[in-house]
């Protein structure tokens, strides 16, 4: 999400005759993109406020911006404690920065945190940002109005609403003109995702089709799906096409009912089994990942051992997995108690950290001996004689460069893995795209 509106940003500002430098150095504007979804990104945050602070002391006509969830939500703090800011701007507000940034130099930030029941920046194509070149992000709606109890999106980023499909189609088609193989359509609960043409209504699984059958060399990936409305009918349309991506990020939480229920889920740990239920029988051999939350108010040892059971009922390929943290303006900050400890939380963490590993590992044991189409995303970390991709369902693949001519997609036979990587060489007759 959050780089996809640095590349809306960048594009705006590019339009108005700035140019993008990513060399802090060269910089003479300096926009930090935030996110305040959990303590964490925050405190991140606040540490490369402070360090800009020392180059705005050498260099007094920096101009340095606070975009994103974090300007809306704590911008009066923000402006005491950070008297460094130029100006603050809300996720709602990109628009207003041309103006903005002709303003700056009254000794006050300048301060847009306005959020719009309106605003998708439908006609504005990112420039991108992301390195490979071969997988790009594209948001397509905005918002969120599910009101999970500990989460701050709602109040930051607004009421939910969904982008012009022939402007996502547009952007989709122009990064495959640019070379990209991959795009991800990005949304907080995509699964709503609604637009109205010619009085018809078009879903979300219309939307992934219509991207689907641009070219048959492009795969489209998306996230999030909330488990409470996850339709057979778009399970349905990701197995009829081959490049819609096989995974799906079904971020869980808890697998206790009392705390699905505290944090406003609007699921039952049964109907989310029965989604992973429906997710195999429509698509043999779609990855699942998941996030997952510790240590919520009021999760008793239970309630923790109930969530680790779930886990293992759903077999997840991947997670992200996190400590509660307590946010203000949130539905549990103001009317649940943060009464789990801190250790206990770091506890809980550990061992869904631990289990999740296991669980990698065995469904990356699976894979061992078959043979996957990879698209190449570029030279590995580790080892430039080495590649690596991805498969359809989102595991990455590192496998030595055995081939001369490079195109997009490979075919891979994978020898060996880890929890986090499958290693594998080349199948050199059957390469595509
Ligand atoms: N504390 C911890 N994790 C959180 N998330 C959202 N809000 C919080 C919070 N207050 C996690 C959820 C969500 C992911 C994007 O971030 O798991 O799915
Ligand atoms: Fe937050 Fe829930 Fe909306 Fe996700 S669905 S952004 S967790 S309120």
């Amino acid at each position: 999400m959050n780089v996809s509106d640095s590349e809306i940003v960048a594009s705006i500002l590019t339009g108005a005759g700035y140019t993008y430098t990513s060399d802090l150095m060269k910089a003479d504007i300096i926009l930090i993109n935030t996110c305040s979804i959990r303590e964490n990104a925050e405190v991140k945050v606040r540490h490369r406020l402070q360090y800009l602070g020392s180059l705005k002391k050498k260099n007094h006509e920096l101009v340095i911006g606070l975009l994103g969830c974090m300007a809306e939500r704590i911008k009066t703090a923000l402006i005491e404690e950070e008297n460094l800011l130029d100006l603050i701007a809300g996720p709602d507000s990109y628009r207003d920065l041309p103006k903005l940034l002709t303003e700056v130099g009254s000794g006050h930030p300048l301060v847009n945190t306005i959020l719009s029941q309106e605003e998708t920046y439908a006609d504005i194509i990112p420039v991108r940002l992301d390195k490979n070149g071969v997988s790009g992000f594209i948001s397509i709606m905005r918002g969120c109005e599910n009101f999970c109890s500990y989460c701050v999106v709602p109040s930051t980023r607004g009421k939910e609403r969904s982008r012009d499909i022939n402007s996502i189609l547009h952007e989709t088609q122009d990064l495959f003109d640019k070379g990209y193989r991959e795009v991800t359509f990005l949304g907080q609960n995509v699964n709503s995702y609604r637009w109205s043409e010619n009085g018809t209504s078009i879903t979300f699984a219309e939307l992934l089709a219509r991207a689907a059958s641009l070219d048959p060399s492009l795969r489209i990936r998306f996230a999030t799906s909330h488990p409470k409305d996850l339709p057979d009918e778009l399970l349905m349309t990701i197995a009829h096409y081959p490049n819609i991506c096989k995974a799906i990020h079904l971020p869980l939480q808890s697998g206790s009912n009392n705390v699905l229920d505290r944090m406003n889920r609007k699921y039952t740990r049964e109907q989310y089994l029965q989604r992973i239920n429906a997710i195999r029988q429509h698509i043999p051999g779609c990855a699942v990942s998941t996030d997952i939350i510790v240590g919520f108010c009021g999760e008793t040892e239970e309630d923790h051992r109930q969530t680790l059971s779930l886990m293992e009922d759903a077999g997840f390929d991947f997670a992200y997995m996190f400590k509660y943290s307590e946010r203000k303006l949130t539905l549990a900050a103001e009317t649940l108690k943060d009464d789990i400890p801190d250790p206990v939380k770091e506890r809980r963490l550990h061992e869904v950290i631990r289990l999740q590993q296991e669980l990698s590992l065995r469904s990356n044991k699976l894979d061992m001996g078959k043979n996957f189409e990879v698209l190449i995303e570029g030279d590995s970390k580790r080892s430039k004689n080495h590649f690596s991709g991805r498969t359809s369902q989102n595991k990455v693949v590192v496998f030595p460069k055995t081939i001369t001519e490079v195109s997009h997609y490979v075919n891979v036979k994978i020898l060996r893995c880890t929890s986090a990587t499958l290693m594998g060489e080349v199948i050199p007759q059957s390469s595509t795209g």
